[in-house]
């Protein structure tokens, strides 16, 4: 992967940052870039500086490049050769596109194999005040928690500390006390998938920086502070799943997958109307629309054939009254899935919607009408850059693992800091320097 005009991301930018979205669709790589304050003539989201307010500074999306998925099926590495090859055509576009010679990146990563668990750590605090070590070693208490052999730390997530018995506290740095506790939320991957993710980097020639759990990569991108304090439910509409995450008080309090996505509206339409599933995507995205009643009467689509068949023409009727049903399902899972964990009077922020099939017409407002809930679609903030990958909320993901990783930079280094992060970040080395961002 050499071009003439390739800049080294490693040696001679030091805040350049690349994120790999890993979909059942379509493998993502997108690469930003942090500077401090808003560039002339930049088409920044009127938002742009609130996310990284604290730091004053922006993510600008240089570039992405995108490869159909191969290999991968609901987030899982299926075929590892297959895989390595959408890595590496969506990284080499991405390098075309961006200039950037791309040599390490941010991994997410999905799939109804990550689970959580909750735990718990207690230390004695030396010194009478309480500092960033202790509090990196009240987490690894916590962390010491004994998992099976096939499951990996993937995060470890601080809910609460508790100094000397007083409960609620968000951040003990400073604090005077003797006894520090910390409750945390551990989310683990299966062993063997986030191996299979790894061996499939590196065969494509990627260092990976860090993994990620995609709800908190896109969390990074499209939701704001207080959103995450007052209660939200992030619902990510991909190829292959559902990601419903739930953040409260800051953090992430609960998230489950559904194996249902975009995919299955794409079955139903090549199901229904005999199309070709490569068709039966065209015109989805075309002319799809999940509500009848947002059709206009004897409106026809046009379908056009690949193999240079005779076009034919439907009423978009055909279309919504298979793409209705299966909408409503979907949105009827995850109401279920909000309502039976005792989740809906908890997000007071509503709903944001991100994932590609939420760009289907008609989503956010059957969204809206299934769960009861104000419903926005996430568009990335803190960031600047195309519109055509900032406003899409497939981006999400790709984006949110760009900005988690400059803020970590941000964080460790300031923003003017040299060196971009190489090999995999010991995980309690990635854990602490997103500790209270989670
Ligand atoms: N304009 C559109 N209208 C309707 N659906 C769309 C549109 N654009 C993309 N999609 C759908 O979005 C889905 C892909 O979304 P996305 O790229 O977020 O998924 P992914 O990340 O590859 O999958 P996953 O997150 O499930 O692993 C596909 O099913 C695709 O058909
Ligand atoms: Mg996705």
């Amino acid at each position: 992967m050499h071009f003439g005009f390739i800049k080294d991301v490693s040696s001679k930018h030091g805040r350049i940052f690349a994120g790999l979205d890993i979909g059942s669709t379509g493998v993502r790589v997108v690469v930003g870039e942090i500077y401090a304050g808003r560039k002339n003539g930049s088409s920044a989201a009127p938002d742009a500086k609130e996310a990284n307010a604290s730091s004053g500074a922006i993510v600008q999306i240089i570039g992405a490049g995108y490869a159909p998925s191969r290999g991968i099926k609901k987030g899982v590495v299926i075929n590892i050769e297959q895989a390595v090859d959408a890595i590496r055509e969506a990284v080499e576009k991405a390098e075309e596109l961006t200039g950037i010679d791309i040599k390490t990146a941010t991994v997410g990563i999905t799939g109804s194999h990550i689970g959580y668990i909750t735990s718990e750590g207690i230390i004695a605090v030396k010194e009478k005040e309480i500092g960033q070590k202790d509090v990196e070693m009240v987490l690894e208490a916590a962390r010491a928690v004994a998992t099976p052999f096939d499951r990996e730390i993937l995060h470890v997530i601080p809910t609460e500390f508790i100094v000397n018995g007083q409960d609620g506290i968000t951040d003990p740095r400073g604090m005077a006390g003797v006894r520090l506790e910390a409750k945390v939320q551990i989310i683990t991957g299966s062993a063997a998938s986030i191996q299979n993710v790894l061996k499939s980097c590196e065969k494509a020639g990627l260092e990976v920086a860090d993994i990620v759990f995609q709800p908190i990569a896109s969390a990074e991108a499209v939701l704001k502070q207080d959103e995450k304090e007052l209660g939200v439910a992030l619902i990510d509409i991909g190829g292959g799943t559902t990601d419903i995450a739930v953040f409260q008080e800051g953090h992430l309090s609960h998230f489950s997958i559904l194996a249902v996505g975009g995919s299955n509206f794409t079955n139903d339409v090549a199901i229904g109307l005999r199309l070709p599933f490569q068709e039966a995507e065209q015109a989805k995205r075309e002319f799809g629309c999940t509500m009848l009643s947002m059709a206009t009467p004897r409106e026809e689509m046009e379908m056009k054939y690949s193999d240079a068949r005779q076009s034919r023409k439907i009423p978009r009727t055909h279309l919504i009254e298979i793409l209705q049903p299966r909408a409503e399902e979907l949105f009827g899972l995850i109401r279920d899935e909000i309502t039976s964990k005792g989740l809906h009077k908890l997000l007071n922020s509503g709903v944001v919607l991100a994932g590609g099939a939420v760009l289907m017409e008609g989503m956010d407002v059957m969204a809206e009408n299934i769960l009861d809930l104000p419903v926005r679609t996430g568009i990335p903030a803190g960031v600047d850059g195309e519109r055509d990958i900032i406003g899409n909320p497939g981006y999400a993901a790709g984006i949110g693992l760009v900005c988690r990783e400059a803020n970590a930079h941000i964080a460790e280094h300031g923003l003017n800091g040299g060196g971009f992060i190489h090999g995999i970040k010991s995980k309690i080395g990635g854990l602490f320097g997103g500790v209270f961002k989670n």
